[in-house]
């Protein structure tokens, strides 16, 4: 889809649809309000009778209204009005969005900006809506015989507003929306296509996309040689070779980056410790945190923002086999760690303690690991919020406003020394599972054995990666919140 802004009336916007917002108790945005006068009263005459009461979502698409230049207008209703939320403005895009791409209409201007949502900028409100539509329109056929192109799909979707920064949103929400939907499509991909070596292609395509990326890929040699123990004693129990996957972008000279290292794994059956087979199949998401890197550089390399980030993902797959890890293992990790493996479906911990080791050669400014790393987390935080954990306050902090800026939220959980005995190990320097109260907080614990150089945070997306039941499938999160951190970070420069 293509965005665009114009600061023409909506009365005389040479468009196939204008979409206005409409509010609980009959009242109207401003735009509904001029289109009423230049439809002598229609558009009253329409909500008086009852047809719409404004719930955020409902919509009624008009024909033909008198004083309009547009053949259609959609009313969208947006709740109570001066007090639609975030939500709500979400539902009326989301709805808006839909009967859009369905009604005919090649291009439309939407008139929703202007409304008052919370306490949201004119620029939070076209960048959201960006997003929005993209994740309305997203659907995934990759691997569906016989789909069926859209009859008459939206092409172009313009903002009716006066605001300057307006543009420069529309853009950044468009390469945000690109990169959730990059992180989408290699999410719901199956663990049959979307292997180790798989996630690996698509790093060295970013790298051949963008002049700005370079990828390296380490082979289990390489990593062997290097003494990643620990990850690749997770991979021994596959047949699909462990990659340790570098994207390099570079957006701002010699400054020292942010380093974000993903999850890839590409499917966690438990290993020896092996998963109930009731819902398995959702662990082909356990790769969901490196698709937030690859959808996050995607998204600012579209954007040349002005700041360095690597992205590292160690990717493997957790599997049964004569070879696996058994419980009761002891590997050394990278760091020199020794680590007891009680369970081996906590694997996660295994494979990113190696990469938060192997980050230490980027000199980074800041390590963010992103990670379906505990079921533990949806217990505690449902799938609403993404779990923080930080060995620093300030970065904590930086999280969670970028979290509210991009309303993509995280919660934070301590990461007090407190827990840090349910990890201790009779027969190594530290177990990889503590127990089961904490769940959360203990993987954490364990990856913060390993990140004691760096300023570091754990982002723990187990709960709010993807959807299950009917609307199984990936969310694009934690992107926006992963972006939004990286922008405010170079506002702050
Ligand atoms: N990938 C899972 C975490 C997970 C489970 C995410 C369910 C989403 C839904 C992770 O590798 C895992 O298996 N964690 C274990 C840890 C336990 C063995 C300490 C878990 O959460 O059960
Ligand atoms: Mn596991
Ligand atoms: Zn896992």
């Amino acid at each position: 889809m293509q965005y665009f802004v114009t600061a023409n009336a909506p009365s005389t916007q040479e468009t196939d649809c204008i979409v206005i917002a409409i509010f609980e108790q009959g009242e109207l945005s401003p735009s509904a309000e001029l289109i009423n006068e230049q439809s002598n009263g229609y558009i009253k005459k329409v909500i008086d009778r009852g047809d719409m009461t404004a719930k955020a979502g409902q919509t009624l698409l008009l024909q033909d209204v008198a004083g309009l230049t547009s053949a259609r207008l959609l009313l969208v209703g947006c709740g109570k009005q001066d007090k639609t939320t975030e939500n709500e403005f979400n539902s009326a895009i989301t709805a808006a969005t839909k009967v859009l791409n369905d009604c005919g209409a090649d291009d439309a201007t939407s008139c929703l900006a202007e409304i008052k949502v919370a306490d949201r900028s004119t620029a939070w409100k076209i960048r959201q809506t960006v997003i929005i539509a993209e994740s309305a329109l997203y659907k995934y056929d990759q691997t569906k015989s016989n789909v069926k192109p859209a009859q008459n799909p939206l092409n172009k979707l313009g903002f009716f507003s006066q605001d300057s920064s307006s543009d420069l949103a529309a853009q950044t929400g468009h390469a945000i929306a690109e990169g959730m939907n990059l992180a989408r499509e290699l999410s719901n991909l199956p663990g049959n296509i979307c292997t180790p070596t798989y996630l690996a292609e698509q790093a060295v395509d970013l790298g051949e996309r963008f002049a700005t990326v370079t990828t390296t890929i380490l082979e289990e040699a390489e990593m062997d040689a290097l003494g990643m123990g620990s990850l690749l004693s997770v991979s021994r129990g596959s047949r699909e070779p462990a990659k340790l996957i570098t994207m390099n972008y570079q957006g701002a000279g010699d400054e020292r980056p942010v380093v974000l290292v993903g999850k890839g794994l590409t499917f966690d059956a438990g290993g020896i410790s092996l998963k109930p087979s009731q819902g398995m199949d959702e662990m082909k998401y356990d790769m969901c945190g490196s698709a937030s890197v690859f959808g996050t550089i995607a998204a600012i390399a579209e954007l040349n923002l002005p700041i360095n980030v690597v992205g590292i993902v160690p990717s493997s797959e957790n599997m049964p086999d004569g070879d696996a890890n058994k419980p009761g293992d002891i590997v050394t990790s990278m760091a020199g760690k020794t680590i007891e493996i009680l369970n081996t479906d906590a694997e996660g911990r295994l494979i990113l303690c190696d990469a938060l080791t192997y980050s230490e050669r980027f000199n980074p400014a800041i390590v963010i690991d992103i990670a379906t790393l505990t079921g533990a987390v949806i217990v505690a935080l449902g799938r609403q919020a993404t779990g923080l954990m930080a060995n620093d306050q300030d970065l904590a902090d930086d999280l969670l406003q970028a979290g509210n800026d991009s309303y993509d939220r995280t919660w934070q959980l301590p990461l007090w020394d407190d827990y840090q005995p349910q990890l201790d190990s009779n027969f190594a320097d530290i177990a990889n599972i503590g127990g089961k109260e904490a769940g959360s907080v203990t993987a954490a614990c364990f990856l913060a054995r390993f990140t004691e150089k760096f300023t570091w945070a754990h982002l723990d997306i187990a709960g709010t990666a993807w959807n299950s039941g009917k609307a199984k499938g990936a969310t694009g999160r934690p992107v926006p919140l992963l972006v939004q951190y990286l922008l405010n970070r170079i506002a702050a420069k």
